[in-house]
């Protein structure tokens, strides 16, 4: 596990550091701004003076309000809040490098509202690129998936006027199955399809199940159709890496173009901290020059969007390091050894990819009451559910699996 950037940092460092940050953005009592329609936050409500801020950087961050519109991994950036922009750049490049294995300095990205706007920017820079470099009209792209993506893709579709073809796999592997994939390459070119925007996913929704990107450029390139290739990691992004740290789903990959992580999920960060990050001269083709009252790029789908989530992200990524947080997800994977055991024994049929943290069992081996009890999330809502997952977060400990399994046995 060699690390270029990601290393462990004290409390007081990390403390130090965003102090820093915040000293470089606006103080709005200290320097008059007449123009900007932001302000720190309403004072008569959160109250400066408590004392706890002292020792809260990131309340700190929040009572200031840094806006992080744009993106700050390229070209200018709003001046105001420059402190905190630089710790949202080290985040983008220690996740593209110390995790997606980029070379250093390849990488764009930004922190989005979460992962549907990563997808969404990723599909959107696609079929801008296509449509520009390639002259194609929106009916001539795709997107291109399989049946377990995420339907943050559905929405692209709607939203960019684009069609969406989803591939079928196998019911218990659930890989793509290839015949399938050549199926659809077909009936794609067959409806005048020549431009695909393939969405592979690190880990999906249901089964915390992993493509293999290469499946799709091999099938992609016999068929001689150009495609640009996502990765959704929203799910996946901070657990199968570092449990999988040979893989080369990731930037590693010269197919791969863009990636989207999520820190609400896995790194429990506060909601808004979606991840998207592509490789250079990508996100240009989303660059909005109306957007004139903006100093730099507006190149992002959010436009505000606040600079806390960055230092939230920054901050948890600091507090474990690359080795603290190896043992927080073998911790995860150690539950969900424990609780494949107990399937085992009891002769459940189940899916578990390996070395991932989401177990999802037939529907029929759980009464929907007991499903009920505990949380488990079924694969539909309609009443007849085919499978439930079980997702060991941290939250979830062997005591809660065993007091279910009890349950089940009963
Ligand atoms: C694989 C995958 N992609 C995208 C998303 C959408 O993420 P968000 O809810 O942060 O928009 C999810 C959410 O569960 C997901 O599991």
């Amino acid at each position: 596990m060699k690390m270029k950037y990601w290393k462990k940092l004290t409390v007081a460092e990390q403390d130090a550091r965003i102090t820093e940050a915040l000293s470089q953005n606006i103080d709005y009592k200290q320097k008059i701004s007449l123009g900007v329609p932001a302000s720190r936050l309403d004072t008569t409500v959160f109250y400066e003076q408590a004392p706890f801020l002292k020792d809260a950087p990131l309340l700190r961050t929040y009572v200031q309000n840094p806006n992080h519109i744009g993106c700050h991994t390229l070209g200018d950036s709003e001046d105001f809040f420059k402190g905190t922009q630089e710790l949202e750049r080290e985040v983008i490049e220690l996740l593209a490098v110390d995790v997606l294995k980029a070379k250093p300095h390849t990488c764009d990205g930004y922190v989005a509202a979460g992962g549907t706007e990563a997808n969404i920017q990723a599909a959107w820079i696609y079929r801008n690129y296509f449509e520009q470099e390639h002259n194609a009209s929106y009916n001539e792209i795709a997107l291109l998936g399989s049946e377990d993506t995420h339907y943050s893709i559905a929405k692209a579709s709607n939203l960019l006027h684009l069609k969406w073809y989803s591939v079928s796999v196998d019911d218990n592997t659930r890989e793509i199955i290839p015949a399938e994939l050549d199926k659809t390459l077909e009936q794609a070119k067959a409806e005048g399809i020549k431009y695909f925007i393939v969405i592979s996913n690190m880990a999906t929704t249901m089964f915390g199940s992993v493509d293999n990107p290469d499946v799709y450029v091999a099938h992609l390139q016999k068929h001689n159709l150009p495609f640009k290739l996502h990765l959704d990691g929203a799910f996946g992004g901070f657990i199968y890496p570092t449990a999988h740290p040979e893989s080369t789903v990731n930037f590693a990959n010269p197919h791969v173009s863009s990636v989207t992580l999520d820190a609400h999920k896995m790194l429990q960060a506060p909601y808004g901290t979606g991840i998207f990050i592509s490789r250079k001269g990508l996100i240009n083709y989303v660059y909005t020059k109306e957007a004139q009252y903006v100093n730099g790029m507006d190149i992002t789908l959010s436009g505000s969007r606040s600079g806390a989530n960055a230092v939230a992200i920054w901050m948890i990524l600091m507090t474990y390091g690359p080795h603290g947080w190896f043992e927080k997800i073998n911790k995860l994977l150690y539950r969900t050894d424990w609780l494949c055991k107990q399937l085992d024994e009891l002769g459940f049929s189940y899916y578990r990819y390996p070395n991932m943290n989401i177990v999802t069992t037939r529907a029929k081996h759980i009464p929907a009451t007991i499903a009920h009890q505990f949380g488990l999330v079924p694969d539909t809502h309609d009443g007849n559910p085919n499978w439930y997952k079980i997702v060991v977060m941290d939250h979830v400990e062997v005591e809660h699996l065993d007091e279910f399994l009890n349950e089940v046995r009963a």
